[in-house]
């Protein structure tokens, strides 16, 4: 974690949540699910591409927050394979935002030493879209700081398909065994790959689902909602997310250590079961 100047300054509501904060003991992946543009523009009486505009300005801040923590990865849901449904008025205004988002950016992932990596069915996408993400992966591919993941064109269930697709492709050429797949061949086989999976996912906009969202990789996350609607989210937001997060007990399916005294009364339930 960078100094704490850098990322709130003195005496401000952030600095406060800021030193609430254990640096030891940070998310190593914070997933993000942006909702919530078209009902802040529709408050404010705009057209609803205002609402992705100040969804931008949402990403640019979260983004350094994330990387001045220090967080090695985020993942950002931008663009849903359910999101094709909408108006072609506003699919093509989300791609146009992506792209104007990308060339504006580079320069400052380069700066800020962050390495852009697109994963969904990126090769459904337009050219002048794939063209300019791999300028960004191209260009940032020396930078060792945070990873910025972007969900384009993305389903879990779709990664899950073309996860089973090449198996079965692998298989058949005589290059994989029943008994070679398993949980990190699996995991190894995703767009995520070589990634640690997400310890918090955060929704905003108060709709609690996941929504197709890296459903193999959030298994053991802790899931957090929040009211706010994305254009509103930012520092402050992100800082009481962690705060919550790190306020929760993760057990990934065990249990904590028990006091002697618990586990004594423990012991002697258990005789009485066994005696009866
Ligand atoms: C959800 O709001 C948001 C999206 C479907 C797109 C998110 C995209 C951006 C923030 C801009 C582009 C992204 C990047 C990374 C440059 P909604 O439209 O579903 O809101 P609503 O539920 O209130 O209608």
């Amino acid at each position: 974690m960078r100094h704490l100047d850098e990322i709130a300054a003195p005496g401000t509501p952030e600095r406060a949540l800021l030193d609430r904060i254990d640096p030891a003991r940070l998310p190593a992946h914070v997933a993000i699910i942006m909702d919530g543009n078209g009902r802040w523009a529709r408050a404010r009486k705009l057209p609803r591409v205002e609402g992705h505009r100040a969804g931008i300005r949402a990403v640019r801040e979260t983004i350094e927050t994330i990387a001045r923590l220090e967080i090695p990865v985020v993942t950002l849901y931008a663009f849903s394979t359910e999101n094709w449904k909408r108006p072609r008025y506003e699919v093509l205004t989300l791609m146009a935002l992506l792209k104007e988002y990308m060339r504006k950016e580079l320069d400052t992932f380069v700066t800020n030493n962050l390495r852009f990596r697109p994963i969904g069915r990126l090769h459904e996408l337009e050219a002048s879209v794939r063209r300019e993400l791999a300028r960004g992966v191209e260009a940032t591919s020396g930078c060792t700081g945070t990873v910025v993941q972007i969900a384009l064109n993305y389903s879990g269930r779709q990664e899950i398909t073309d996860m089973v697709r090449e198996a079965v492709r692998l298989a058949r050429a005589g290059e994989l065994e029943p008994g070679q797949v398993d949980e990190p061949w699996i995991g190894d086989h995703l767009g995520t790959a070589g990634l640690p999976d997400p310890d918090l996912l955060i929704r905003t906009s108060g709709e609690e689902r996941i929504s197709n969202f890296l459903l193999w990789q959030l298994a053991y996350s802790e899931i957090y909602f929040t009211p706010v609607l994305w254009p509103d989210f930012g520092t402050r937001q992100l800082l009481e997310a962690i705060v919550d997060y790190q306020q929760r007990e993760r057990r990934f399916g065990g249990l904590p250590e028990m006091t002697e005294e618990e586990e004594n009364l423990f012991l002697s339930a258990g005789d009485v079961r066994a005696g009866t």
